[in-house]
């Protein structure tokens, strides 16, 4: 038989475990990593993927000699969808203003719900596409992406719709999050009013929304309050995340446990207690360092204590125009090698198979019979990307088996 494409010669093939339950602890430092792979691929699917094999024929070949060959990266935590820009909060910053006396003066994610409410839908849409395809670029294909700039019901249904229809165009794997409690307006009578809004909110959201999210902390929700929007939601059947302990340790890692919420994302300040819990739960810790990075703070997630105490971990981008302004994973597995101080092991199965275990997706693995989304990195082994930061490593991406990015260096378009 003649099987569609074979991808020949691998110096390095990365091949994550299929597993139905996030990796924790130890496991994630196990990587399967095969010296001289072969990858055959039919009808979008994977046949083969392991050892040196010549026992496949394709019409289409890949050399891929000095090449890593690895799943399509998966990214949990994005605000995709949103208006504007905030490259004015960087004056602020030089200035010694915070990030939450940023948003207290009315700047923040208010200035970006401004800008969000001002768009039209294509606007929304033409901005967030562009993203889109500099993630896929990147070596992304699937991705978690969140309301959170409307904070009233027009416009958190016209950020979802937006995220929706970028799911349909580009055949990608996304999930899409309904993250209305994510700052209170300025017109909201009360934050309790504000936050009924948009409990009752929940039932319209879960049209298009896959989970629904709250951000737990000073000066926006309260743990109490992020308890009754989670159980709300919960009673409507949706599945549930938080941003939780990003700047102060209100315990939300600790609520997210309690409410078996599918991800709990930062966790920078997260008690011991807390974070001990993790170990008999199924909740993914989504960390966020570039985050962190951004916000110029001295500590970072606990990543080394959440993984010795046997949790599950994904790393994620986090990308937003004011706390992570970057939608490139690639900077951000750097990141997590130095400040986190994860292995590459555990960075790889931090961005492929937890990373879809935090947003239920199919993806993040490329094993026989799975979907054949694939990145080919211009890198002579899997460490050298968390390593050379912040440039692209991709040579190709593969979406179902199809060569949809094809970026190999020496070809300038006037060359
Ligand atoms: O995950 N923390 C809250 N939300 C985003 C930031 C949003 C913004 O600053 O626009 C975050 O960091
Ligand atoms: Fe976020």
């Amino acid at each position: 038989m003649t099987y569609d494409l074979l991808i020949q010669n691998i110096k390095e093939l990365i091949l994550p475990v299929s597993t139905e339950r996030p990796l924790k602890g130890k496991d994630l430092d196990e990587l399967n990593v095969v010296k001289n792979g072969t990858v055959v691929v039919h009808e979008g699917k994977i046949v083969y993927a392991g050892p040196y094999t010549e026992d496949y024929e394709a019409r289409e070949t890949i050399d891929a000699s000095d090449r890593v060959v690895s799943p399509a990266l998966v990214d949990a935590h994005t605000h995709l969808v949103h208006g504007g820009s905030r490259e004015h909060e960087m004056a602020l910053k030089r200035q010694g203003k915070s990030y939450l006396e940023i948003l207290e003066s009315g700047g923040g994610i208010l200035s970006t719900v401004e800008a969000t409410r001002q768009a039209t839908e294509d606007e929304l849409f033409n901005k967030a596409e562009y993203d889109l395809l500099t993630m896929i670029h990147h070596g992304v294909l699937a991705v978690e992406s969140k309301s959170g700039y409307g904070l009233n019901k027009e416009n958190e249904l016209k950020q979802l719709r937006v995220s929706k229809r970028l799911e349909e165009k580009y055949g990608l794997k996304m999930r899409h999050t309904f993250l209305g409690p994510h700052a209170i307006p300025k017109e909201a009578s009360s934050q309790a009013d504000f936050l009924q809004e948009m409990i009752d909110l929940l039932p319209e959201a879960q049209k298009y929304a896959d989970f629904a999210d709250i951000f737990c902390e000073t000066g926006v929700f309260t743990l109490e309050e992020s308890k009754r929007y989670m159980e709300a939601a919960k009673a409507l059947g949706l599945r549930v995340k938080i941003h939780a302990d990003e700047i102060d340790p209100l315990g939300g890692l600790g609520l997210a446990i309690e409410e078996e919420a599918i991800s709990a994302d930062h966790l920078v300040a997260s008690s011991d207690k807390d974070k001990a819990n993790l170990k008999d739960s199924d909740t993914v810790a989504v960390l966020l360092p570039g985050t962190t990075f951004y916000l110029d703070k001295e500590s970072y997630a606990d990543a080394r204590g959440m993984l010795d105490n046997n949790g599950a971990i994904a790393i994620a981008t986090d990308y937003n125009p004011g706390s992570c302004v970057t939608n490139n994973l690639q900077m951000v597995m750097a990141i997590a090698a130095l400040k986190l101080k994860l292995s590459p092991a555990e960075i790889w199965n931090a961005v492929t198979v937890n990373a879809a275990k935090a947003i239920d997706v199919d993806a993040g693995t490329i094993n026989e019979g799975d979907d054949a989304n694939i990145v080919i990195w211009r890198a002579p082994n899997h460490e050298y990307i968390p390593y050379h930061y912040g440039v692209n490593h991709v040579e190709k991406v593969i979406q179902n088996g199809r060569v949809i990015v094809d970026r190999q260096p020496g070809l300038l378009t006037n060359a």
